[in-house]
């Protein structure tokens, strides 16, 4: 009896002390501490992005070191990997998004953001370009046009990390940018929906022909890479559990198809999960065209090539174009600084120790530099944490010399970067998932139900904080309980 009296007071009291600490950490997470203000005996360490490079370096880097400032058109980080759930409501938007000044409000010493783009970089003077992005963005210059001269600000550097990462391919296809969607940026998932809602709604007039309505209901995805396959599953999703019901005279008209210029899907991941997919596909009414490649996108049609080289015009409602990826313009204007050696347009050559090649003092990371990595956000979050313990560690030396070489304290330090993969993950549809994952020098492959509860856990594991990971759970539960949310926005 004693036992368990003191066993159930172990147990009490543990419960007590876990709450305890939660409750202490949320409410510092709301009552952040005072910071140090910037010193001006300090290096300015100024880190372009708010993705996985850049943000995984602010997370992880001291302050108290460095004067930071922070650069990006975005005040926010974006959980990619669940993207695509966010088009069709799997997932609402805000769930996966961090604000950045939530991180930064917690770092040890002040840290300063501007929402701004970078757009040209003086690696002489230390200096960089960058355009205001505070305005409503009916009043923000046009991307291809000239800043107005109001929106232009010089930020001073003594060193620079550049995560920018990459902006979407077209490969010059005429009318892409004009007719089709984005699968990118938090505002792509939002126009993404919109657009599928509108279709569908256009497609319930009964004064439209039997043709037209078919066109509506006809949702095209272009790109069988992994971002192209998860919307094409997300979509069925949405397809199969709510506008079935909600749409019953519609829902069986809706075809899905998608184009892939290669002889078939997920290039990178194991033969059996391709099979898998293409498998999954079938029985979900996906239709894959291989071996086809979109030429044209018109407002109502798109031209393919087909494997046969004949062309043929194909109607749609709602075309996502999900190519992958190139670099940003401003990737092209720090290039040409470096001429002689950046000779890559793909994007920033780094080397082993994330240096850009015949710069001083500036680092790339992430999609933007070509380190000899596929374009991940794993790659990108181990480059940033790498980086900020380096710097972290080469910190105190330049406190006793200020004028010491940065990249060479560097390359002193520790051994250079090497990514350590934890394996591929995609959601396929009806709660699939496929799995490429290292175990002990082999790869293990998986597919199914089962590997659909991996995916789920893993990604709720790795999201940004407990607040994005309480929303998604909560949003996921919201989808088992009520469905998804129909309604245009
Ligand atoms: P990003 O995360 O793209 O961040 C770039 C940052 O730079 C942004 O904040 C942007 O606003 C900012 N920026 C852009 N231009 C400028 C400028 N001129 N000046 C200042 N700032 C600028 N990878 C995986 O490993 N697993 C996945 O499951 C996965 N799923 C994905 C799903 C989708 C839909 C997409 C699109 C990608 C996915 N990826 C995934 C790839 C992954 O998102 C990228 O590899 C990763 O985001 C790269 O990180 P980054 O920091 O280089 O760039
Ligand atoms: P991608 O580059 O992986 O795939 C794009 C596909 O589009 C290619 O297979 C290409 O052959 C095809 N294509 C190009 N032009 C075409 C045309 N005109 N017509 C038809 N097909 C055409 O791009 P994606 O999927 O956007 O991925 C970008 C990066 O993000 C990759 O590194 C990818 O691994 C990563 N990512 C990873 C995810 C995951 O691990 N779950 C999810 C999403 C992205």
């Amino acid at each position: 009896m004693p036992r368990l009296r003191k066993l159930k007071r172990f147990v009490y009291g543990s419960a007590l002390v876990g709450l305890t600490y939660t409750g202490w950490l949320m409410y510092r997470n709301r009552n952040p501490a005072e910071q140090l203000p910037f010193d001006p005996t300090k290096k300015t360490l100024v880190l372009l992005g708010t993705g996985w490079g850049s943000t995984t370096v602010l997370k992880n880097l001291n302050t108290e070191n460095f004067n930071v400032v922070v650069v990006s058109p975005r005040n926010y980080f974006l959980f990619t990997p669940l993207l695509p759930s966010c088009t069709v409501g799997t997932i609402e938007n805000r769930s996966i998004m961090e604000p950045v000044r939530l991180l930064m409000r917690h770092k040890h010493r002040e840290v300063q953001f501007y929402e701004a783009e970078c757009t040209d970089l003086d690696a002489d003077a230390k200096e960089l370009t960058l355009v205001r992005c505070t305005k409503p963005e009916e009043q923000q210059s046009h991307p291809n046009s000239a800043a107005n001269p109001e929106d232009i600000v010089k930020l001073k550097y003594d060193y620079l990390v550049v995560g920018v990462g990459g902006t979407v391919n077209t490969f010059g296809t005429p009318g892409v940018e004009e007719h089709a969607c984005f699968l990118k940026e938090m505002g792509d998932a939002r126009k993404i929906r919109r657009r599928l809602m509108d279709s569908i709604e256009s497609a319930s007039f009964s004064d439209i022909s039997e043709e037209e309505r078919d066109r509506l209901l006809h949702m095209v995805v272009v790109g069988g890479g992994p971002t192209g396959i998860e919307y094409a599953g997300e979509l069925h999703d949405f397809l199969n559990d709510d506008l079935t019901h909600w749409y019953p005279g519609l829902a069986n008209r809706v075809r899905i198809t998608l184009v892939e210029a290669l002889p078939n899907v997920l290039p990178a991941f194991d033969k059996k999960l391709i099979d898998y997919t293409h498998s999954t596909f079938d029985e979900n009414r996906i239709t894959i065209l291989t071996r086809t490649m979109v030429k044209q996108v018109n407002e109502k049609s798109f031209i393919v090539q087909n494997p046969d080289g004949s062309r043929s015009e194909i109607p749609y409602g709602l075309l996502v174009w999900a190519t992958g990826i190139k670099a940003q313009p401003v990737i092209g204007r720090i290039r040409q600084q470096f001429a002689n050696v950046q000779t890559n347009g793909r994007g920033l050559l780094v080397d082993e120790y994330l240096r850009v090649k015949g710069a001083k003092d500036i680092w790339a990371l992430g999609d933007c530099a070509l380190s000899g990595y596929a374009p991940l956000a794993q790659v990108a979050s181990q480059q940033g944490k790498w980086l900020a313990r380096r710097l972290n560690s080469v910190s105190s030396m330049l406190e006793e010399d200020s004028d010491a070489d940065i990249f060479d304290l560097v390359e002193k330090d520790r051994r250079p970067f090497k990514y350590s993969s934890q394996g591929s993950l995609a959601y396929i549809g009806s709660e699939k998932a496929i799995a490429d994952l290292p175990f002990f020098n082999r790869n293990i492959t998986a597919g199914g139900i089962a590997t659909f509860w991996f995916w789920k856990s893993a990604y709720l594991n790795e999201l940004f904080s407990l607040r994005n990971a309480t929303l998604v759970a909560s949003d996921w539960i919201k989808r088992f309980l009520f469905g998804r949310d129909i309604s245009r926005e």
